[in-house]
């Protein structure tokens, strides 16, 4: 594992933070890898296969970013901004911020009913 830091001062929390963020880092290169290999690949079973795999190697992913989230609460924060939104991704901060009023929403994520704690 590749500490950027004396890992003898990293707290426990920290450093399984950091392997959290390292098994992300794999799942997705191995998504990319798998990518590529069933954009190239000629046989359609063997496509179909590769594709499979890659879209475990994202569920490993989405679980990473999931155990993350509920760890450092930029990441919740983020993932509540910018997800299952519809406005270009470049402008979801500014719409989360208030936005403009041409812009369109972001796609609901309240049925109006108040706050659920
Ligand atoms: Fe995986």
């Amino acid at each position: 594992m590749g500490y950027f830091e004396p890992a003898g001062e990293l707290s426990q929390s920290d450093r399984d933070i950091s392997r959290a963020l390292a098994s992300l880092r794999e799942e997705v290169e191995a998504i990319d890898y798998y990518h590529q290999r069933a954009a190239l690949a000629s046989d359609p079973e063997l496509r179909d296969l590769v594709l499979h795999n890659r879209d475990e190697e994202i569920e490993h992913a989405v679980m990473c970013i999931e155990w993350l989230r509920r760890r450092i609460p930029a990441f919740d924060e983020a993932l509540r901004t910018y997800l299952f939104t519809t406005v270009p991704v470049t402008q979801v901060e500014e719409e989360a911020a208030g936005g403009s009023a041409s812009s369109p929403s972001p796609v609901a994520t309240s049925l109006g009913i108040g706050k659920i704690v």
